[in-house]
Order: structure tokens, then C-alpha cells, then sequence
């Protein structure tokens, strides 16, 4: 079987509720993964949640509840959110799933059949929050540590720790020869430029039990359970793996693996994360997979950070956006397009709420929903909804439209691709404006013209909900039942101009994005 394009998500900690930065990630993932099925390519898209490591431990205890029962909880949840938004994920993993766990606990063994462990004892100050030891680099001028590595312990513990520092050289290699494997640049020359001015500790791959049980035995070891981060980064071959994915099962089997041969899902085509676990993702994961013998993956996507009014997400200060509540207010569609259009991949971003409602109104209610309905509308009034004969009017701005957002898609730019999209969105309103078809409409002698007209129209509405199909699936939806048509805008070859045929019968034109005329705050 051919290799199919295979995207994931970081597997967010269950130990609490989702909040907007989760649910951008997985919308600009899901926008990705539409848009390369609607050129055709076969996908599989993972998502999932990370149930181990100290801070869920503590979060379940906090609840008084144990660890598995307070996960077990939560993971519905975060499950309900990912259909919420509509994601088209073919698989969500739970790292407490026994197949996760199996794999975790194969490449334990034999990474450390193949001498790459030793145990040691470390006295270190330990961050439970980002769930890492932290270093004397890590504290701030004053001497303490920063906050957002909530209570610092000191602690001294025996571990068994990974070698790195004999990968580092490679690694830094492999980054220098592959430009596009950390993307946006400013992330792989900051991966970049740790690399070369540090020299990278082991890696402390385990926890005694004594302090910490939530975790996934080491299976040479009883006394140890395994370090959270080895045993998250390892979900994205795990659900490889428990498909059958042949270049995984030989790594697993500890047959030699062909390291150019392609699975079906291994390598992955792109890690999308957020800019704080760079680290995890850049540096130790891809000298796991070195060890392991296994392909690195082609892309690590890296999106910045959201706040809101200029601040922090933080649940303790009330400043938070809570997804389900936008989308309960404004609607699925309105919040996947907001967080898209308003942040690229890369920088951070800044929620608004006056923003959110602006964009809405501006681009959503006025653009595109009042475009498609007046144009519908029109056809209805004027002609029966049947479509006239094709014409050509807007058929170069749909083309420029379209090429520029293959383009984008091709390349990750989601931000782009809506910006090109709503060039066409513009100018068929401002053809609108210049043609006046209700005007026409008035004069038998344009009967012509008005058809041309309306052919623009309806037409360009068409292309619009087949370019909108990935980031807007309800509303692309939406249209194309409005129109009538029996087929979904779920191809992106369908943006080629002139797909209604004349003589079709549109159905009944219905508001996309109802005004939401509120009183100002
Ligand atoms: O780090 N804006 O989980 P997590 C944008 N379990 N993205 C944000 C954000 C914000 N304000 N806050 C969080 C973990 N994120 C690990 C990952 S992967 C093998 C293990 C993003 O729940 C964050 O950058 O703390 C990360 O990509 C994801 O949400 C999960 O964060
Ligand atoms: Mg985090």
C-alpha cells in the first residue's frame, strides 16, 4: 500500500478542560488534513490526549479521585470536543490504551538491550508543572525559577537516563540538511542555535514509583515507571504500529529495518505543536527514532501561543476562551474561521472578542453569506432558480483565486488560502455593485445580460464553497445543498469554472451567518 499523508497533533494532558490554544491546533490540523483529501491524497490524521506523568496524577488527587477514573472522565470530554469542532481525525489515542503501552514498553527494552540506558542518581530541581528537571541555565537573574514552572522541588532520586550527547552532532547534521524539518525558519535556527551552544544532558527516561505510579512500567525495572515525555512522543508510531504499519512492526519486531523504506503511515508528514514543546519534538524525539532505527519525520509544524486581550490564557485569572461556548453562540464555522484567518502557523496571537465579532460581521455575515444569499436570492426571484447559460465574466478572478489557494494548501499557509478566497469573495460582490442585476432585472432589452450576470454569481458561489470546503466544512456544505447539488465540494479539482449546468434548479437560499446585532458593551 502507498504511503498516505499523515498528520498529528501534540496528545494534550488530561489534566483539565480544553481551552482555545488546544482547540486552534487541532482545527488548523483538521484544515490540513481536508484540504490535502480534497486533492486527492489519502490522509490519516491522529489526535489524542496524554494521560500519564505527575501533573494528571496530582490534578486526579486534587479531585480525589484516582488517576484512571478521573482520566476516564475527562478523556470524554475531550472526545466530545473533537467532534464538536468537527474534526476529521481517523483515530484519537489514549496513552493509557494497552496498545500504546505495548509499544512504549518494546522499544524500552530494546533500546536498552541495545546499551543506550544506564542508571544513575541525580539531586535536581524538578518542575512537576512541565513535568522536566530543570537546569542552573533555567533560573532567572534573582535566583529563583520562573513562574511558569509552578513549584520547583529539589529532589534526589536514582533513574535510568538515554545518551544523548553522542546523537548531537547528527542531529544537528540532519537539521542543517533537511531545511524544511522544523518550519517556521525563526524555530529550527532557535533549535538550531540550542544545539550548538549546549551540550545536551541525558535524557532521565524514568520515575521511581516511590514518587510517582501513573505511568507505564519499565519493563526491565519494577521499581521505575516510564518519564511522560518518552512515553507521549512514542503515540505517534504506537498507533502506526497497531495497524500493521510494516516498516514499524519489522523496527518493533526487532527485525532490521530498511531505514528508506516507506510505510504505510511512517514517517509522519507533519508534527504540528505549539512553540513550548519544541524541545521534545526537535531534539529528543527525533534521536529517539535515531535509535530506534526509524525514519524522522518530514515536518515539525510549530504554531505560536494564543492570549486574549493581550493576556495569558489562565483559567485562575477568568481569562480564558472556552471554545464550546463560542461555538454554542457564533456557530463551529465562525470560530475555525476566526482563529485561522486572524493567526498564521508561527507567530502568537492575540484573541479579541470586539475582533471576533468584527470578523464575523465583516467577512462572514457581510462578505461571504451575504454574497451567496443576495445571489441565490436573485436567481430565485429572476429566473426560477434555474441556471442560465455559462459565462465567463469571473471566471479569470475564480482562477486566480483558486491557483493561489492551491498554492497556500499546498505549502501549510492556511492564513493565506482565506486571504485568496476572499479576493473572489470581494470581487463578486463588487461585481454586484457594478452590474446592478436588480436593475437589469427591471429592463427586458438585458434579459441577456442578466443571465450572464447571474451565471457570474452563482457560479463564483459554487467554486467558493469547494475552496471553503476545509476550513468552513458546514458552511461549503451548506451552499452546495442550497444550490441543489447532489454531490459534495469535497474534491478541489471541483473549483474548475463552468460545473453548473444551465438548466439546473438551485433549491431555497437560506442565511449563512445570521446578523448578530448586539448591543456595544
Ligand atoms: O504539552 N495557544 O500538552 P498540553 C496555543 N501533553 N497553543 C497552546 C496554548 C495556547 N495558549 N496552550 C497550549 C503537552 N497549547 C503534552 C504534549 S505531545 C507528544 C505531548 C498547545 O496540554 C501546546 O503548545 O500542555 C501543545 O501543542 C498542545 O496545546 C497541548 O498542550
Ligand atoms: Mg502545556
Amino acid at each position: 500500500m502507498s504511503k498516505r499523508f499523515y498528520i498529528t497533533t501534540a496528545i494534550d494532558y488530561l489534566n483539565g478542560e480544553p481551552h482555545l490554544g488546544h482547540a486552534y491546533e487541532k482545527i488548523v490540523a483538521d484544515v490540513i488534513a481536508r484540504a490535502r483529501r480534497s486533492f486527492g491524497t489519502e490522509v490519516f490524521f491522529l489526535t489524542g490526549v496524554d494521560e500519564h506523568g505527575q501533573k494528571v496524577q496530582q490534578a486526579a488527587l486534587a479531585q480525589g479521585q484516582s488517576p484512571k477514573a478521573y482520566c476516564d472522565e475527562l478523556a470524554v470530554i475531550w472526545k466530545t470536543l473533537a467532534t464538536r469542532l468537527e474534526l476529521t481525525n481517523d483515530d484519537f489515542i489514549r496513552t493509557t490504551e494497552e496498545r500504546h503501552q505495548k509499544v512504549v514498553q518494546a522499544i524500552l527494552t530494546q533500546l536498552n538491550n541495545q546499551g543506550h540506558f544506564y542508571k544513575a542518581a541525580h539531586r535536581g530541581f524538578y518542575s512537576a508543572k512541565e513535568e522536566t528537571f530543570l537546569t542552573e541555565k533555567d533560573r532567572l537573574p534573582d535566583g529563583n525559577f520562573p513562574a511558569s514552572y509552578g513549584e520547583v522541588a529539589e529532589i534526589e532520586e536514582e533513574n535510568y537516563y538515554f545518551k544523548l550527547a553522542s546523537h548531537q552532532q547528527w542531529l544537528i547534521d540532519y537539521i542543517e540538511a533537511n531545511p524544511s524539518f522544523i518550519a517556521p525558519d525563526y524555530r529550527r535556527n532557535e533549535v538550531l542555535g540550542f544545539l550548538k551552544n549546549n551540550v545536551l544532558e541525558d535524557l532521565c527516561i524514568t520515575r521511581p514509583v516511590s514518587r510517582l505510579n501513573w505511568g507505564i512500567p519499565i519493563p526491565f525495572d519494577p521499581a521505575f515507571v516510564t518519564y511522560v515525555w518518552f512515553d507521549a512522543l512514542v503515540n505517534y508510531i504506537s498507533v502506526p504500529a497497531s495497524l500493521q504499519d510494516p516498516l514499524l512492526a519489522d523496527a518493533l519486531a526487532g527485525r532490521a529495518a530498511d531505514p528508506t523504506a516507506s510505510g504505510t503511515l511512517w514517517p509522519a508528514d507533519i508534527h504540528l505543536i505549539g512553540k513550548d514543546i519544541l524541545k521534545f519534538h526537535a531534539v529528543y524525539w527525533p534521536i529517539m527514532l535515531k535509535a530506534m532505527g526509524l525514519q524522522q519525520p518530514c515536518q515539525i509544524l510549530v504554531h505560536g501561543w494564543w492570549q486574549r486581550e493581550g493576556h495569558k490564557l489562565s483559567k485562575s485569572t477568568g481569562n480564558v476562551v472556552d471554545p464550546l461556548a463560542v461555538i454554542a453562540e457564533w456557530g463551529l464555522d465562525a470560530f475555525r474561521f476566526y482563529v485561522v484567518r486572524e493567526l498564521a502557523i508561527g507567530p502568537d496571537g492575540n484573541w479579541t472578542d470586539a475582533g471576533f465579532a468584527s470578523r464575523y460581521q465583516a467577512e462572514l455575515a457581510n462578505g461571504l453569506g451575504n454574497l451567496v444569499n443576495r445571489s441565490l436570492s436573485m436567481l430565485k426571484r429572476y429566473r426560477n432558480g434555474v441556471i442560465p447559460a455559462p459565462a465567463t465574466d469571473l471566471q479569470v478572478d475564480a482562477e486566480r483565486a483558486v491557483a493561489e489557494t492551491r498554492g497556500h494548501l499546498e505549502q501549510n499557509q492556511l492564513q493565506a488560502a482565506l486571504v485568496s478566497i476572499w479576493s473572489l469573495v470581494n470581487r463578486a460582490n463588487q461585481y454586484v455593485d457594478q452590474t446592478q442585476p436588480f436593475k437589469l432585472a427591471k429592463d427586458p432589452a438585458q434579459a441577456k445580460r442578466l443571465d450572464e450576470v447571474l451565471y457570474n454569481l452563482v457560479e463564483s458561489c459554487r467554486v467558493l464553497a469547494v475552496l471553503l470546503a476545509p476550513f468552513l466544512p458546514g458552511t461549503a456544505a451548506k451552499i452546495y445543498s442550497q444550490l441543489a447539488l447532489p454531490d459534495a465540494p469535497d474534491r478541489f479539482d471541483k473549483t474548475a469554472w463552468g460545473g453548473l449546468a444551465a438548466g439546473h434548479v438551485i433549491g431555497e437560499p437560506a442565511a449563512l451567518f445570521p446578523r448578530k446585532d448586539r448591543p456595544a458593551a
